[in-house]
């Protein structure tokens, strides 16, 4: 485990702030035992933030564990309920999805835009063959169209599978091979720090690594700055938009527990695990935490920084939001592009209430100044969200200090793409904050820090981070893998039928019981917000010509919190050389994307293996941090340690 988050003073504690408490969503401690008093039905309460198509007949049924039935008997959709039901409501021409380009360009969508456009796609869609229960993968940018075509495909009940933007050819088509997806949402491509970035021909290579027809949408995103051309089986979203002007959809009614999108990360093997959520739990809780974590209103305007095609930006961005009829704000660019003061602009200019990133955005405002964000209004603020990482308590409070002004709480939400929505923080209007500890467990969610044998640590020491009750934004399985979905979440900590989900996260508590996250206990690490699997990693190094071997572990980084760091061996023909250093990055951004990029290959005679002959992860990891090495006694060549260590310092 990376134990190396600094911890707070004991005594560092910020009450929330009154004025913020007394306008809160939630405001009143009772919530928590109500929420242990009614459990189950205290669910209601998010489910009641939906309009529903038909009731469900109860709010849980566990009888096939750890399969969990939210809602069941209860039918909705998503579509309906991010947009028409707002117009229904009288706010067809406040804003839906405000959009700030790279190149300072900006649009707005009012909900009624919003309404006019997922509709025409959606018929597009349907028109193009899709149907419900069809996996749609979304390949596309920071562009309005990636929410949009998110929306037709809930609109039409045609389950999505947003692959990031930035991952390679060969990961986008691992990932519509695995969902059996034959339609393809992209664009010609993106700016990129002002230049014009190719995301077809990414795209078209993957295509050509499937064996099975794929139709394919394009958006053009960069007019005349590239020029694409359309193969048989592609289509132009904006032709397509053009010939369904007007047209309108009937949101399809789908079950509570019916598969509302699929979304790919990291686990411990080298094959990406298909999440899928489902349409009523998944919805319900997004919705429910946005209200009372983000405490949004739908007068607000709120800006999540994360990107679309990840977790957060789909329940943060645009589920929970929307669901609430808030205004959300979308940024395609990077935080330093034109200059360092183009978010906190955006911010000013856009009056922005509520502002959610990471910690890794927070550690690289830090080190560019404060002159940035002085340099701008920023009382618009009244709350801050961090997710994807621990925070260490300096971060923390320069963010609170600096961006906040002194009077906004924060929040330091812990979840994961698997829970669907926030699990451990505290509620801004309600709990005091401790920088460095996320928080409380929510109201209602059963997380808990326990031993090896499942049983709560005492406070201050070291344990696993687990969750002994079902919530209604947990993920439904594995996409085709219920048998990997039992072994990897329930098995390690279930007994009987108790059932406790395994996060992989290690973590304390205090005697509050306010929970601190270390970090990951399993072969995951987590590079700027990016998770990603040391194995997929390594196996992309291995198949290289020349490597024998390779051991890929986080080594820390100032900015990204964690960094990639490769051990490789060479075989018996080969020599370590610069030009292998350059094939192996070279084959990691192919696998993978660019993000993965390892930031340090050591070469070694060889990795430290146990007696067994298992790669030595956490050793490779204490040297790649420079740490303490502890026990080296069941090495079965302890002597390789010495020339790692020697290698790692030219570095
Ligand atoms: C880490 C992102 C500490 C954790 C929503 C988890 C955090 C992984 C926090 C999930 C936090 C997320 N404090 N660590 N507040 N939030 N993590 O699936 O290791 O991309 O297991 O979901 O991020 O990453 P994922």
């Amino acid at each position: 485990m990376n134990v190396h988050t600094m911890t707070a003073p004991a005594d560092e504690r910020y009450e929330p702030p009154r004025p913020f408490a007394e306008q809160a969503n939630v405001s009143d401690p009772g919530i928590y035992e109500e929420f242990e008093d009614e459990w189950p039905d205290c669910w209601e309460r998010a489910a009641a933030l939906l309009d529903w198509h038909r009731e469900h007949d109860r709010v849980l049924d566990d009888a096939n564990a750890p399969f969990y039935e939210w809602f069941p008997g209860g039918e909705l959709n998503a579509a309906y309920n991010c947009v028409d039901r707002h117009i229904e409501a009288g706010r067809k021409t406040q804003a839906a999805l405000k959009w700030e380009g790279k190149r300072r360009e900006t649009r707005t969508y009012t909900y009624q835009d919003l309404y006019g456009e997922v509709n025409e796609a959606a018929a597009a869609l349907r028109d193009l063959g899709v149907e419900e229960g069809d996996v749609v993968t979304i390949y596309l940018p920071m562009i309005p169209e990636l929410p949009i075509t998110m929306l037709a495909c809930a609109r039409i009940g045609a389950p999505h599978s947003a692959v990031f933007a930035g991952f390679s050819a060969d990961a986008l088509a691992t990932r519509m091979e695995s969902a059996d997806s034959e339609y393809l949402i992209t664009c010609d491509g993106y700016y990129r720090r002002g230049n014009a970035f190719n995301q077809k021909s990414k795209a078209d290579n993957a295509l050509m690594a499937l064996d099975r027809e794929v139709t394919t949408v394009v958006v053009d995103r960069l007019g005349p700055d590239l020029d694409h051309g359309l193969d048989a089986g592609q289509y132009d979203y904006g032709e397509l938009l053009f010939a369904h002007a007007g047209a309108t959809v009937d949101p399809v009614p789908r079950e509570a527990g019916d598969m509302l999108f699929l979304m790919y990360t990291s686990g411990t093997t080298g094959e990406p695990k298909g999440i899928t959520h489902s349409t009523g739990g998944y919805l319900s809780y997004a919705a429910w935490t946005s209200r009372a974590v983000l405490d949004l209103e739908p007068e607000d305007t709120y800006w999540c920084s994360a990107d679309i095609g990840w977790i957060t930006g789909h329940s943060y961005t645009v589920y929970g939001p929307l669901a609430l009829g808030t205004t959300t704000l979308l940024y395609e660019g990077t935080p330093d592009y034109p200059d360092r003061s183009r978010l906190w602009e955006i911010v000013e200019r856009n009056a922005v209430d509520v502002f959610y990133t990471a910690p890794t955005a927070i550690r690289a405002f830090m080190k560019w100044g404060e002159e940035y964000p002085d340099g701008h209004d920023l009382s618009s603020l009244r709350l801050l969200g961090t997710v994807g990482e621990p925070i260490n308590p300096r971060a923390w409070n320069w963010y609170r200090e600096h961006i906040g002004g002194g009077d906004c709480p924060v929040v330091d939400t812990w979840w994961q793409t698997e829970t669907g929505g926030m699990m451990v923080t505290t509620l801004p209007g309600v709990s005091s904050m401790k920088p460095g500890s996320a928080g409380p467990p929510l109201p209602g969610i059963g997380a808990r820090v326990v031993g090896e044998d499942g049983s709560p640590v005492d406070p201050g020491e070291t344990g696993y981070l687990v969750v002994d009750r079902p919530w209604p934004g947990m993920f439904r399985s594995l996409y085709g893998d219920d048998e990997r979905y039992r072994d990897e979440y329930w098995e390690p900590f279930s007994e009987g039928d108790d059932w406790v989900y395994f996060s992989g996260d290690g973590a304390k508590v205090d005697e509050d019981g306010y929970i601190t996250v270390l970090g990951r206990v399993d072969d995951v690490i987590n590079v700027s917000g990016h998770r990603l699997g040391t194995m997929e990693i390594e196996s992309a190094i291995v198949d290289i010509e020349g490597v024998a071997e390779a051991a890929v572990v986080g080594g820390d980084h100032e900015r990204d919190g964690t960094a990639v760091h490769a051990y490789v061996s060479t075989d018996h023909s080969h020599e370590p050389s610069e030009a292998l250093r350059e094939r192996i990055v070279a084959s990691v951004e192919e696998a993978i994307g660019p993000f993965a990029r390892p930031e340090a290959v050591v070469f070694t005679p060889e990795l430290p293996k146990t007696r067994s002959g298992k790669i030595m992860r956490r050793l490779l990891e204490n040297i790649a941090n420079q740490e303490p090495l502890g026990d080296t006694s069941t090495l079965r060549n302890p002597e390789v340690v010495g020339e790692i260590e020697a290698t790692d310092d030219e570095l």
